[in-house]
């Protein structure tokens, strides 16, 4: 797994987005040379496969921001490292920021960047409570003083069966959990997105059991991978992918990464999530990413990674079985789905 401090340190590794535009540009070139049709359904057009491009001659100024805090999401995109520890290119920043999952927003892919382009993210509070010693309720930006981001490079893989690789900005989870001093009998954590109907339309449909909730078990959210995000591309988040807070759990399917977070209650039971209320049979629990067990109406065997062209093979937990297979240790994992 990649890992840096921020601020990131501008060097010749750094891909500008104007290379990555050029990159994308060029590419959709040669797409529609090969055979329009492989585009067709795909949400951007493809990038390059495996091999990363060549190091960008020019790099990307930090952009400014207030002491301590990260700089605002408008600012130029930076990444430490064009791939992950696999060699697997970043996703462009425009597809991390446009083709997005969030319902609050719209359930279309390109809804989310449209409808909360105007949400307010600043200030907001989470509330950290339940089953510990020190509850609390924490300002985002004394957050980020406290607990400094670091880059994580991961990749996401939705239950959906596409993926993209991202540079999020966060700090592991466990920092905070740790700050409130779970309670002996706190076996879950239970985390909740923001109720405001008014300012999040997507509520306003009875579709689902508002507010969207997300569930790990302590050991999970105490494993060193389970970060809580605040930005993405050496940057604040954009609202759509969550902003200003959010889970990122890489070995689990994405819908377990939970947006705009306000709660999160140590609690004794698994919580239930709006998923899980939603499609039982469909959505489980633990949702760790297993090409062995389909989807009730889709195979997990594969997946299409956003910006390439085909489809790759899904790896047990997402590829990070090393770091968290042994959390799963004697479980069936075919029934805790
Ligand atoms: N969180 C909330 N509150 N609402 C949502 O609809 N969608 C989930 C997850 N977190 C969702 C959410 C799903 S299905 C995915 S795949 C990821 O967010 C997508 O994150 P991204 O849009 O930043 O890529």
């Amino acid at each position: 797994m990649a890992r840096r401090r921020w601020p990131l340190i501008p060097s010749s590794e750094i891909t500008p987005e104007s290379v990555y535009l050029n990159r994308r540009q060029f590419m959709k070139g040669l797409a529609l040379g090969a055979g329009a049709l492989a585009l067709a359904g795909c949400a951007t057009p493809p990038e390059p496969t495996s091999t990363p491009t060549p190091a960008a001659a020019t790099p990307v100024a930090q952009a400014t921001a207030a002491p301590g805090l990260l700089p605002p999401p408008d600012a130029a995109p930076v990444a430490s490292a064009q791939a992950d520890e696999l060699g697997d290119a970043l996703t462009s920043h425009e597809a991390a920021t446009t083709y997005n999952n969030f319902y609050e927003f719209g359930m279309g892919k390109d809804d989310p960047a449209r409808n909360a382009k105007d949400f307010v993210t600043s200030p907001w509070t989470v509330q950290v409570g339940g089953l510990v010693g020190k509850p609390g309720t924490f300002g985002v930006e004394d957050l980020i003083r406290q607990f400094p981001p670091e880059e994580r490079i991961y990749r996401l893989r939705c239950v959906e069966a596409w993926s993209m690789v991202i540079p999020w900005l966060g700090f592991p989870l466990a920092k905070l959990l740790q700050a409130v001093e779970p309670a002996s009998d706190a076996k879950y954590v239970r985390f909740e997105t923001l109720l405001d109907p008014q300012r999040m339309p997507g509520q306003r449909s009875g579709w689902y059991d508002w507010p969207y909730v997300e569930g790990l078990r302590l050991d999970e959210a105490m494993n060193d991978l389970a970060i809580l995000s605040v930005g993405l591309y050496g940057k604040m988040l954009y609202p759509q992918n969550g902003a200003p807070i959010r889970l990122v759990a890489p070995w689990k399917y994405g819908f377990k990464s939970i947006k705009s977070i306000v709660k999160i209650d140590l609690v004794a039971e698994p919580p239930a999530s709006l998923w899980m209320k939603a499609a039982p049979n469909e959505y489980g629990f633990y949702a760790n990413v297993n090409p062995d067990v389909p989807h009730p109406r889709w195979s997990q065997a594969t997946e299409r990674r956003i910006g390439e062209g085909g489809r790759r093979e899904t790896l047990p937990f997402n590829g990070y079985a090393e770091q968290v297979a042994g959390l799963y240790a004697g479980m069936d994992l075919q029934a805790n789905y």
